[in-house]
This record gives C-alpha cells, sequence and structure tokens, in this order.
C-alpha cells in the first residue's frame, strides 16, 4: 500500500514535469498564434465559399436543385455565427497572410457581429425560399444571399476584385 503510494506519486510529479516541459516547448510565439488565427478564420470562410459556390453554380447553367440549394444555405447559416469569434483575435502588426483590414480590430467587432447576423438572417431566408422549390425564386434570392458577404467585405477586407 505504502510502496504503491510512493510509485503513483513519483509517476505524478514526473507526468506533471512532462506536461510542463511539453507545454513550455509548444506555447506558439505570438506570430505563431496570429498566423494560426488566420489560417483558421480563413478556412471557414473557404468552406462558406464553397457552399455558396454550389448554389452560384446553379445560376451559371448547373442542374438546379431545391434541395442542395437548402442544405448550402443552411450550412451557411450554421457557420456564420462562427465568424464573429474568429476574426476576434486582434493580428494587426504581424508578418502573415491575410486580407483582413487593421480597421475590424479598431472599434469595429460590434460591426462585424452586426454583419454576420445579417448573413444568417440572409441564409435562412433564401433557404425558406429554395425549400419552395421554385427555381426562378430561388436563383433570383443568389443576389440577396451573396450581398451579405459583400456588405463586409466592401468594409473589412483587401479590396482584391
Ligand atoms: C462579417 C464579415 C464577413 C462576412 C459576413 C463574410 N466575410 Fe468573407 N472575409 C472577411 C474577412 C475579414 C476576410 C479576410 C480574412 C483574412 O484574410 O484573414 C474574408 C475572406 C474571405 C475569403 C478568402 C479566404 C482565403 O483566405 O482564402 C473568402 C473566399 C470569403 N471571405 C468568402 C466569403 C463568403 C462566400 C461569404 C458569405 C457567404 C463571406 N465571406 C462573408 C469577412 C467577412
Amino acid at each position: 500500500m505504502k510502496r504503491s503510494l510512493v510509485v503513483i506519486s513519483a509517476l505524478i510529479a514526473l507526468a506533471s514535469g512532462l506536461l510542463f516541459t511539453a507545454s513550455a516547448q509548444d506555447a506558439p510565439t505570438p506570430e505563431q498564434a496570429a498566423a494560426a488565427a488566420a489560417d483558421t478564420r480563413q478556412s471557414l470562410f473557404k468552406v462558406l465559399r464553397y457552399n455558396l459556390g454550389g448554389i452560384a453554380a446553379m445560376a451559371r447553367g448547373a442542374p438546379f436543385d431545391a434541395a442542395v440549394a437548402e442544405r448550402n444555405a443552411r450550412r451557411i447559416a450554421a457557420m456564420a455565427p462562427m465568424i464573429p469569434e474568429l476574426l476576434a483575435p486582434d493580428t494587426r502588426g504581424f508578418d502573415i497572410e491575410t486580407e483582413a483590414l487593421d480597421k475590424i480590430w479598431e472599434g469595429n467587432l460590434d460591426d462585424i457581429a452586426v454583419k454576420a447576423q445579417a448573413l444568417v438572417d440572409a441564409a435562412n431566408n433564401f433557404a425558406s425560399i429554395a425549400a419552395g422549390g421554385d427555381m426562378a425564386a430561388t436563383l433570383g434570392g443568389i443576389r440577396a444571399l451573396g450581398g451579405a458577404c459583400a456588405n463586409c467585405h466592401d468594409e473589412y477586407r483587401v479590396d482584391n476584385n
């Protein structure tokens, strides 16, 4: 009994020492943390684009599929609330790849939240239209959905169009 307690406490001491060493070695530099934050938010935006792209393709002649249009819009509505969360880390001043404008972190995170919510609303609205199955109405709703993306890009993303 006594000996096993000694062994257990020795193991705990060893494990916590290893954990400490690992966390000391793994702690990212502020620049690495900023690069990772930018990478994560850009990944979200790429997945948003993937889902919008499937809808936009129908406007360019791909076969119309109301169920896919609705599904993709519901995905966008589900993911858009992550935008404010993933744009919260302030990555100004680091040498990283980003198209995010500095003004995001100059008192505009509340506006980012408003614009992200506008995208949620637009995506839900579009999904309801698509659920009706009417091709003309669904394709006609794409502009409003894409507009909710552009409204934020126009103000907070490098203008590269
Ligand atoms: C509330 C603001 C906001 C909304 C809404 C928004 N974006 Fe963005 N988007 C940004 C910002 C800021 C960046 C730049 C991120 C970076 O480079 O770090 C960006 C970048 C992107 C990128 C480039 C990602 C990359 O680095 O490859 C794509 C693609 C994109 N957005 C698509 C979309 C689509 C599609 C929607 C709508 C379904 C959308 N965005 C809605 C703010 C927004």
